[in-house]
């Protein structure tokens, strides 16, 4: 037996005002770890619960909720670099490394959707999960204010409509995702877009509110394109911000466009935005960065793409 271990332990649970004998009793009585248990297997896999009798409809939830816990793997690095603590430039650059991995997995892995679905199946089940889109994805909206400032999601041509004295609330009725499920004639918002700001909205105004002055975006001010050392801060954002706001777009675009607009029609999308136009990177102009890009890359951003 290890002395020091024990001397280690003795102290741990003294300095707690703990018996140490109580812990070691419980020691000897735990079951050894198992897989399935520490994974929780058996959870994770009763969690795909198909509206229709449709066999591809299982594929479409599995590689959504494979998405969510990416999303998540983002968002865990993504509160390091934005907590109350700024971070090392080491840290940067390893947080940063991993966000394009996961951003990587995303675009490598599209295809599961754009190929892996009988077109017809999907053209059955998804009238079944109307007005459901993925456009109601909270972690995806989360990120975005994690990375950047709210006046960089809101597109150019609406920005003389914000009011100066617009508090962060009311900002988020500009932001460009709006587009997807506002109608600016009658003012009205779709049913899509109503669930989805009566079950999250607090949660975001309350994010952006404590990401003002923390941002990615905020973050990445303190980085010196013409220090060499700065440049692999500058370039990881870069490609992330290619990455996860052109590339990662342009794929699910495509995938819209397999099943939503083959065989002639443009259909109707379950979320009823005008997807075409909305969800093409050239037209929604998303980016995170804005100051790691030069004036001629931000006025052609994904115009290659179109
Ligand atoms: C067959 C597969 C898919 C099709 C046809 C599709 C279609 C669409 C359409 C048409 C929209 C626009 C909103 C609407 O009118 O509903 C949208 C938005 C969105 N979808 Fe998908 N989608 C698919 C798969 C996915 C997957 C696997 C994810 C991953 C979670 C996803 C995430 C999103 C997100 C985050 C948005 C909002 C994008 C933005 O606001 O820029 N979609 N999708």
């Amino acid at each position: 037996m290890d002395e020091e271990l024990l001397k280690k332990i003795k102290e741990k649970y003294e300095a707690q005002g703990e018996d140490p004998n109580v812990y070691l009793k419980g020691l000897l009585h735990q079951k050894p770890v198992n897989y399935w248990e520490y994974i929780d297997v058996e959870t994770l896999l009763s969690l795909q619960r198909t509206k229709t009798g449709y066999h591809d409809e299982t594929v479409f939830i599995v590689y959504h909720q494979i998405t969510e816990l990416v999303l998540k793997l983002m968002i865990h690095e993504l509160k390091v670099l934005t907590g109350e603590e700024t971070p090392s430039h080491d840290v940067m650059v390893d947080k940063l490394s991993r966000l394009n991995r996961y951003t990587s997995m995303l675009i490598n892995s599209f295809a599961v959707m754009t190929r892996g679905m009988s077109y017809d199946d999907y053209n059955e089940f998804r009238m079944s999960l109307a007005p459901a889109s993925g456009f109601q994805s909270a972690q995806f909206r989360l990120i975005e204010l994690y990375c950047t400032d709210m006046k960089n999601l809101i597109h150019d041509s609406v920005k003389k409509d914000v009011p100066q004295d617009a508090g962060t609330r009311e900002l988020f009725d500009y932001l460009y995702w709006q587009q997807a499920g506002y109608d600016r004639k009658t003012g009205k918002k779709s049913l899509m877009l109503r669930q989805f700001e009566d079950k999250y909205l607090d949660e975001f105004v309350e994010l952006a509110e404590r990401m003002k002055t923390r941002n990615l975006d905020v973050r990445s001010a303190h980085y010196n394109p013409d220090n060499p050392e700065d440049k692999k801060v500058i370039n990881a954002l870069r490609v992330f911000d290619r990455a996860y706001n052109i590339d990662w777009p342009i794929v699910h675009l495509e995938t819209a466009n397999t099943y939503l607009a083959k065989k002639g029609a443009k259909k109707r999308a379950t979320g009823s935005s005008d997807w075409q136009k909305y969800l093409h990177p050239a037209y929604q102009r998303r980016k995170f960065f804005p100051k790691v890009w030069s004036s001629a890359e931000l006025e052609n951003w994904a115009k290659d793409r179109l």
